[in-house]
């Protein structure tokens, strides 16, 4: 299983990369917003700290704009994939960009018909977003696990990007159905961490090793 880090921050990309656990990057324009900095500057700048597909997303609605956007951002890193909305602008988009070799993850995909649209047009990774459908009370995990079957039946090039990622159980619910990749938030990824009896555990190991050697 891949980890992605969901952010364009770039203090934090480097504190979890330290650690060997991230294997791609996906930024959203909320995100880009986030950090108050200049777009390509921070693209180009994470595809010096991670070696690994590095999502940039297109904020064009059209087609023709999509593309433009794309082959600009595709020119900074090789690693760089695009980011398109699943629309029928961008399921166009994405079957032009994916015939001349441009790699996009199709974003925003809320339904296992929308990613298999996303598949069939060539996206070679599709984004559903767990946590926003999880907000309008639907469970965005059984989405995820009709995307898995889907996709297992059939040879598209496509991996799954879980996406939307709000707390552990949800990273450990697409691990279960051995999704391809999960891209996490740091706060989420700081979580994955924590358990109270490791910290005791240690405390309780520490104390008695003082007690036992250290005094003498
Ligand atoms: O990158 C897209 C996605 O992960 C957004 O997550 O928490 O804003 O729904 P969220």
């Amino acid at each position: 299983m891949k980890f992605f880090l969901d952010t364009a921050n770039v203090e934090r990309i480097r504190y979890f990369a330290e650690m060997g656990l991230v294997d791609g990057i996906t930024t959203n324009p909320s995100l880009i917003a986030k950090e108050g900095r200049d777009f390509k500057e921070v693209i180009s700048q994470i595809t010096e700290i991670v070696d690994g597909p590095i999502s940039a997303e297109v904020v064009s609605t059209e087609a023709v704009g999509m593309i433009e956007e794309a082959r600009e951002l595709a020119a900074i890193h090789e690693n760089i994939v695009i980011k398109i909305p699943m629309t029928r602008e961008g399921i166009k988009a994405t079957h032009q960009l994916a015939s001349k070799g441009i790699r996009v993850n199709m974003t925003l995909v809320f339904s296992p018909a929308q990613a298999l649209l996303a598949a069939k047009a060539g996206a070679r990774y599709v984004s559903p977003f767990i946590g926003r459908l999880d907000d309008i009370s639907t469970d965005g995990l059984d989405m995820v696990a009709q995307i898995r079957a889907i996709l297992d039946n059939y040879d598209f090039e496509c991996e799954i990007i879980a996406a939307s990622i709000r707390h552990p159980l949800h990273v450990i619910g697409v691990a279960k159905m051995g999704v391809d990749i999960a891209t996490i938030p740091p706060d989420v990824m700081d979580k994955l961490f924590n358990h109270p009896l490791t910290d005791i555990g240690l405390e309780r190991f520490l104390k008695d090793w003082e007690n036992a050697f250290a005094k003498r």
